[in-house]
């Protein structure tokens, strides 16, 4: 089988292409580009890299489109990551809402991957008296642009090893299958997974808290700062963004009343 070459013009077409619609920077990323596309599109059909991204270029909503970024962009994610934000967002920011009168709690985990972040936070929530007890309730919507990550966060099946990263107490939530393991309905029924591009997804003021932890570092500046802004319109007044540990933009700290390191409110007014 003769193999699809990476030509540089080719290469520049597919990073500026992937920037732009996605943000995603890829232009130091040659190696992994070629390492994860070249055998894939030959399996494809495809002759060369122009043919292929012809097809991807001429239509970003495409099937093809979202196979070639379910092959690019970075899955890596796991139970409890960065926990210690989770328990911020059950301990303090809930009885918060609470105190102000909110029955529900709205919330945006944007570029959720494979679904261990929401349900971490899930667990987190539902263990709260606040929830135990009917006081208040929650709902959680997941999305990304990697349809396969979604549909793994949808069945909420995960190899059983994983478990090793979610503290005991939060085992009540996990059915044993096995070598694998499923996360119960009771939180599974909270969450809704969609296919949302943080670039054009449309942004309305509805949510209480946004997630949005480890996904705009593989951005440029300018990108991210779009995106911080898009995320301080759909916030509610008072409402929370919690962002990953290594991702500052100067703009949150502008726009936002920063609470703790990767914590900020949006002013009342
Ligand atoms: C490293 S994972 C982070 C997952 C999780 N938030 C965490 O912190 O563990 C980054 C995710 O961002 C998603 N992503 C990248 N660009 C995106 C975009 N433009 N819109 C939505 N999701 C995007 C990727 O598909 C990937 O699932």
């Amino acid at each position: 089988m003769i193999l699809p070459i990476l030509t540089d013009a080719d290469f520049i077409k597919l990073y500026e292409f992937v920037r732009e619609y996605f943000g995603i920077n890829l232009e130091k990323k040659r190696t992994l580009v070629e390492a994860r596309l070249t055998f894939f599109i030959s399996q494809r059909g495809f002759h060369s890299f122009s043919e292929y991204l012809h097809v991807v270029t001429s239509n970003p909503q495409g099937d093809e489109c979202t196979a070639m970024l379910n092959r690019l962009s970075t899955n890596y994610t796991f139970f409890f990551r960065e926990s210690p934000a989770l328990y911020v967002t059950a301990k303090t920011l809930l009885p918060e809402f609470v105190d102000k009168g909110v029955k529900k709690l709205h919330i945006w985990d944007a570029a959720c991957a494979s679904g261990e972040e929401a349900y971490s936070l899930a667990m987190v929530l539902a263990q709260t008296p606040l929830v135990r007890l009917g006081i208040v309730d929650f709902s959680i919507f997941g999305t990304d642009i990697n349809t396969e990550l979604l549909a793994k966060a949808r069945r909420g099946i995960y190899d059983g090893q994983q478990l090793a990263m979610i503290p005991p107490e939060y085992h009540k939530y996990i059915r044993s299958l096995g070598k694998e393991v499923r996360i119960c309905r009771e939180l599974s029924n909270k969450i809704k997974w969609q296919y949302e591009n943080l670039m054009n997804t449309t942004y309305n003021s509805i949510w209480d808290i946004i997630f949005c932890r480890n996904v705009m570092f593989y951005f440029k500046s300018a990108t991210r700062e779009q995106i911080v802004a898009k995320l301080y319109k759909s916030l509610r007044p008072g409402g929370y963004l919690i962002l990953g540990s290594t991702e500052n933009v100067d703009l949150e700290r502008r726009l936002f009343e920063h609470l703790e390191p990767t914590i900020y409110r949006k002013p009342l007014c």
